[in-house]
């Protein structure tokens, strides 16, 4: 009980004084001691977040690509690789192995994941409304890239970076009636190999390419055929029309390099020169047909190019910063021929 008195006592005022400047030079002590390691934790702190903010990309993009179908497809996929390295951007990119619901589920996890831009290349032209609304109502701006949608609704896409199909059909129909007058030919039966229907370039490029002819009486065309744009469907497509039309067939009208690269083979193995017996005509213009045409046996490339990864860049960063784009965007393309010197084509890069 004493003890407790005493503890519990009243201190004078000097005591008071005493203990007070005790207890302070403690803490400052105490502070002094730790110093270094406060300024040491300050210091790596507001470093990480210095270089957090400077590693840190400026865009955050999400892309969807149809597959790996094609030599023009690798490439296009490579270009945009490259083309986000060089922008700073950073890419989730996933492949969609030609299937839709694939781009679909791919799309709701990049709307999850909160990115800055989605892009996509469309393997079809419908069935996108749903998704591109949820994407319009996470405030998220959607490019396409390369193929384009069929929608009644507005402005669930910002644009459409891509070559235009049409175009490319029409340039291939333009060459083959300027090659039936060198050749004087008053029959002209062409057989068609299509891309995956219901694309945008398998629908261009055919209505392109049926316009261009349309007003020649010479041109028949005898079958189109669906080859999916694979090498594998364009030797099938090929071995089917060969069986069903033998030399009946003049002209070859493939949508890719693929496929004909496919049909090529069946040709020759059918007993026929392909660029001799049957003009041949293809579209994307990668090196292997290139290289082809310069034996002759393919007559017509129409150039699609796969290099659409500066343009998607570039929109991407407009998009974010909330600026205005041109809705259609397409690259300058060509023809290249029997008509040229097809020594003098420069190296493809895909
Ligand atoms: O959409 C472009 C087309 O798709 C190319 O012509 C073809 O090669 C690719 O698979």
């Amino acid at each position: 009980m004493t003890w407790l008195k005493r503890k519990n006592s009243p201190k004078n005022s000097r005591d008071v004084a005493k203990e007070e400047q005790r207890r302070c030079s403690f803490f400052a002590w105490s502070l002094l001691r730790i110093l270094p390691l406060l300024l040491l934790i300050f210091a790596v702190g507001g470093c990480e977040k210095a270089a957090e903010q400077d590693n840190a990309p400026k865009l955050l993009l999400g892309f969807s690509q149809i597959g790996s179908e094609s030599a023009w497809r690798i490439g296009n996929t490579r270009d945009i690789e490259d083309q986000a390295a060089k922008f700073d951007v950073s890419l989730m990119l996933e492949n969609a192995n030609q299937k839709q619901e694939n781009q679909i589920a791919a799309i709701r996890r990049f709307i999850a994941y909160k990115v800055d831009v989605i892009a996509f290349s469309p393997i079809v032209e419908d069935g996108w409304d749903n998704v591109l609304l949820e994407a319009k109502n996470a405030g998220i701006p959607v490019i396409l890239v390369d193929r384009d949608i069929s929608t009644q609704k507005e402005g669930l896409t910002s644009c459409v970076i891509g070559a235009d199909f049409y175009k490319e059909g029409v340039m291939a129909g333009e060459y083959l009636i300027r090659k039936a007058d060198s050749l004087s030919m008053n029959r002209v039966n062409i057989v068609e190999i299509t891309g995956t229907e219901n694309s945008t370039p398998m629908l261009q490029r055919q209505a392109g390419f049926m316009d261009a002819i349309a007003g020649d009486e010479r041109m028949t065309v005898l079958k189109s055929i669906d080859g999916d744009f694979l090498k594998s469907r364009g030797a099938e497509c090929m071995r089917a029309l060969l069986e069903e039309y033998g030399d009946g067939i003049d002209v070859v009208f493939s949508h890719n390099d693929e496929m004909t690269l496919g049909a090529l083979p069946e040709i020759e193995e059918a007993g026929y020169l392909p660029g001799e017996d049957m003009i041949i005509i293809s579209i994307d213009g990668g090196q292997k047909a290139i290289d082809v045409l310069k034996e002759g046996r393919i007559n017509c490339v129409v150039e699609c190019t796969p290099k659409l990864g500066r343009e998607l860049m570039e929109t991407a960063y407009r998009l974010k910063a909330g600026l205005s784009v041109s809705t259609v965007i397409h690259p300058e393309e060509q023809v290249f021929s029997d008509e040229q010197d097809t020594s003098e084509i420069p190296p493809r890069g895909y």
